[in-house]
């Protein structure tokens, strides 16, 4: 059956009270919006149409190519929206899906089931249902035994009808035909004098077309996010079902109550990850790491066998079976080779770092080159910045760097020299030798006795 999405994105969401239009807020990192283009890519939809009017030209910027898009001047309810998007649906299109832009809890496979009880029982609509223990601001789902009589919302509900549990999700599949057919004829005779897309239930059952009903399971997963605290709720419940999902295919998280990992994070099974953790971005981790507690990464990849404590990694690439931290700090375009050691407070920052080569503690190392088996001491500084200008540092293979070192860049120290602690290198050191910088050391005996 061929379906297209139809997604209502239109609304201010004034009760968010912010300047971000509401679809736009993230939920693990991810646009809500963007939750359900992927939620509609994964169930099989592929075409989808999307209803924009307040904010909409930041919403389209995000939306981009996944989806076809109409714009709602006026905000004149969930039917007018769906008028909007009547225009560019396929003439030999046949179901028309109607979900909101901000329900970012929907499941794929709960979207292709609606879908094809839809397709099986042939419906005019089927709506998607749920039981909230709190109905407050939904439709209601008004039964007559088994059979779907109508949607009533919130502010039209007689006393009985507010009691009811049932509750539209917003989301339904129509028959192309039938919505086209009866769409014209939603009026705004309601509480709020909008044209109801609900109102569509109660003319189907007056044609005498079927209406078919599809419960969901866990109410949750039916969440509309229209405050900050269904923003919070949503966030808790899909960082949840992440953190499940990664358990599963193998990874221990200590506490994955305080671990939060981005919905697009890969991570390798043996991993372990400790508490306090944040996981950002396109973040991919190998197998058999340890990602101590305070770990931050953020668009990085990570290879297997690395131990990492307490450490910021943002868009950078480590090897495998390197340790790291605590108190490192990766800064973008870091790539370290593997069996690297970074230690505690070392920045690294748009440089690379060859096999085995170790950089233990209080470093900067920035917009360098380091080759393998290289040792950098203690407080050693490139000082690749001179106020304007950024420059290269190169360390080749096996070269041995004192503590307290400065190289002013650029400058070069070839394979196996040797640095002498505490020199400030100002030009380029040759192949297996020493260069060491230092005044004389003078020692005055009884200096502070003859004072
Ligand atoms: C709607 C349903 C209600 C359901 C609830 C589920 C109607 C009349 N009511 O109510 O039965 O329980 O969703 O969350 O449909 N939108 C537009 N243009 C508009 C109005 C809304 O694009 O003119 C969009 C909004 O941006 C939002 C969605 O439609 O994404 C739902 O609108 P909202 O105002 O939140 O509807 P509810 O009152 O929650
Ligand atoms: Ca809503």
């Amino acid at each position: 059956m061929k379906t297209t999405a139809v997604i209502l994105a239109a609304g201010q969401g004034t009760r968010m009270k912010s300047k971000l239009p509401k679809v736009l807020h993230q939920v693990l990192g991810k646009p809500m919006v963007q939750w359900v283009l992927d939620c509609l890519d994964h169930a099989g939809v592929q075409h989808k149409i999307a209803v924009l009017g307040h904010g909409g030209e930041q919403v389209g910027q995000v939306i981009g190519q996944q989806a076809e898009i109409v714009y709602q001047k006026e905000q004149l309810g969930t039917g007018h929206a769906v008028m909007q998007a009547a225009p560019a649906l396929p003439a030999e299109n046949d179901c028309v899906l109607v979900i909101c832009g901000d329900t970012p809890l929907l499941r794929p496979q709960t979207i292709a089931q609606l879908i094809a009880r839809h397709e099986a029982e042939g419906n005019a609509v089927t709506l998607l249902t749920a039981h909230a223990e709190n109905p407050t601001g939904y439709g209601r789902i008004v039964r007559q035994g088994e059979q779907i009589a109508a949607i009533v919302e919130q502010k039209d509900a007689d006393a009985e009808q507010a009691r009811i549990k049932e509750i539209n999700t917003g989301t339904y599949c129509f028959a192309q035909k039938f919505l086209l057919q009866y769409l014209q004829t939603l009026n705004t005779n309601n509480a709020q004098k909008e044209y109801y897309l609900t109102d569509l239930i109660k003319i189907a059952n007056e044609h005498g077309l079927a209406v078919g009903g599809f419960v969901l399971d866990d109410f949750n997963e039916s969440l509309g996010v229209n405050n900050r605290v269904q923003l919070s709720q949503a966030e808790a419940i899909l960082r949840r079902r992440k953190c499940e999902e990664v358990m599963l295919a193998g990874v221990t998280l200590i506490d994955p109550a305080a671990t939060y990992i981005g919905a697009d994070v890969q991570i390798g099974n043996d991993s372990i990850v400790y508490p306090n953790v944040v996981l950002e971005g396109k973040t991919v981790i190998g197998s058999n790491n340890i990602i101590g507690m305070n770990c931050r990464f953020v668009d990085s990849v990570i290879g297997d066998d690395n131990d990492i404590q307490s450490t910021v990694i943002v868009e950078s690439k480590v090897g495998n079976g390197c340790k790291i931290g605590p108190m490192a700090y990766l800064r973008p375009g870091t790539v370290l080779a593997d069996h690297v050691k970074i230690g505690d407070f070392v920045e690294v920052k748009k440089s690379q770092v060859g096999q085995g080569s170790k950089i233990p503690h209080l470093s900067y190392v920035g917009d360098s080159v380091v080759g393998s088996g290289v040792n950098i001491g203690c407080g050693t500084i490139t000082c690749n910045y001179d106020g304007v200008n950024k420059y290269q540092t190169t360390i080749k293979d096996g070269a041995f760097i004192g503590s307290n070192t400065n190289l002013v860049a650029p400058v070069t120290v070839e394979e196996n020299a040797f640095i002498g602690a505490g020199s400030t290198i100002t030009r380029d050191v040759p192949e297996s030798a020493l260069a060491v910088v230092r005044a004389e050391l003078r020692v005055k005996e009884n200096w502070r006795k003859k004072k």
